[in-house]
C-alpha cells in the first residue's frame, strides 16, 4: 500500500540519500521526479531508475527555477503526495573566518530552499488524500559543532521549519517530519574526507552502532515518515544516527 502510485518530488534527488530514498519508492510502487543542480548526474539517475523516475534541473535558490519545477509536475504528472528536501552541501571551516555569502548559501540552500520547495508544492499537496514532507535535519540540529557554524545554523533552522510547517499545514491535511542522519557514506562526507575536513575514526568512536550509515538505512526512515504507516507523526524529527545524539557514555 504504502507509496503506491503516488507520487514523490526529491530535491538532491540525483545522489547519496535522495537518490537512495528514490529507489525505495518505486520499489515500493511509486514514481519519483527528482529535482537537482548537477544535470549529468540527474540524467544517469534517471536513466539506472527506469521509466517511473523522471528528471527536472533545479536550483533550490532560485525562486523561479523552483516554482518551474513544481508547474512540470502539475503538467507531467499532475499530482504530488510527498516532497522530499534533500538539496544540501557542507562547507565547514573556522567561524572566525566564515564569509557571508558562505553563510548565506547554506542557509539558503537547506532552509530557504525547503521553504521554497515547501511552497511551491503546497497547491499540489492540499489535493493529495496522504500528503507529507520531510525535511533533512541532522544531529548538527541539535548539538555545537566547531567549524560547522553555517550547517548547524541551517539545520537548526530545519528543526523549526519543519515544526511550524508541521503545526500550521496540519489543517490541510500535509504532514511535516524530518529525519535527522548521523554521518552517512555519500559523495557529502566523502568529498570532506578526502579533503581531510572530516576524519572517519573518531566518528566510528562517538556513535554507539559504531559505523556510518549507508544512504539506504536513512532512505527507510525518510519512507516511514513520508508514507501511509506513519498517518498521526508530523512535526517530528526521528533521528537515524546510530545512537550519537542520545550517547552518555562519554564518562
Ligand atoms: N551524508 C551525511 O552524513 C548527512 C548527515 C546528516 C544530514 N545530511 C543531509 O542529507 C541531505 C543529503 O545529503 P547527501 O549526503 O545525500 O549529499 P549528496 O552530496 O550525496 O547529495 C546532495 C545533492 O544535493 C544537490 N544540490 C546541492 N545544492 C543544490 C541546489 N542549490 N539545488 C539543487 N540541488 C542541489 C547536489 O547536486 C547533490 O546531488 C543534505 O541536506 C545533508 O545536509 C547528510
Amino acid at each position: 500500500m504504502t507509496g503506491k502510485s503516488r507520487i514523490a518530488a526529491i530535491t538532491g534527488g540525483a545522489s547519496g540519500i535522495g537518490l537512495a530514498f528514490a529507489r525505495r519508492w518505486i520499489e515500493s510502487g511509486g514514481k519519483a521526479v527528482l529535482l537537482d543542480m548537477h544535470s549529468a548526474a540527474l540524467r544517469s539517475a534517471v536513466e539506472a531508475l527506469g521509466p517511473t523516475a523522471r528528471g527536472f534541473e533545479i536550483d533550490v535558490t532560485d525562486r523561479s527555477s523552483v516554482d518551474g519545477a513544481f508547474r512540470s509536475i502539475q503538467t507531467n504528472e499532475g499530482s504530488l503526495d510527498v516532497l522530499v528536501n534533500c538539496a544540501g552541501i557542507a562547507d565547514p571551516g573556522p567561524s572566525h573566518e566564515v564569509s557571508d555569502e558562505s553563510f548565506s548559501r547554506m542557509l539558503d540552500i537547506h532552509v530557504t530552499g525547503s521553504m521554497r520547495c515547501a511552497r511551491a508544492a503546497y497547491p499540489l499537496l492540499i489535493n493529495s488524500d496522504a500528503a507529507s514532507i520531510v525535511n533533512l535535519g541532522s544531529v548538527a540540529t541539535y548539538t555545537g559543532m566547531p567549524q560547522r557554524a553555517s550547517y548547524t545554523a541551517a539545520k537548526a533552522g530545519i528543526g523549526g521549519l519543519t515544526r511550524t510547517l508541521a503545526a500550521e499545514w496540519a489543517q490541510v491535511g500535509i504532514r511535516v517530519n524530518a529525519v535527522g542522519p548521523g554521518y552517512v557514506r555519500t559523495a557529502l562526507t566523502d568529498s570532506l574526507v578526502a579533503e581531510g575536513k572530516l576524519r572517519d575514526e573518531p566518528i566510528k568512536a562517538r556513535t554507539p552502532l559504531g559505523r556510518f550509515a549507508e544512504p539506504d538505512e536513512i532512505a527507510d526512515a525518510i519512507h516511514f515518515l513520508a508514507g501511509c504507516t506513519s498517518t498521526y507523526i508530523t512535526g517530528h524529527m526521528l533521528m537515524a544516527d546510530g545512537g550519537m545524539s542520545i550517547d552518555g557514555s562519554w564518562y
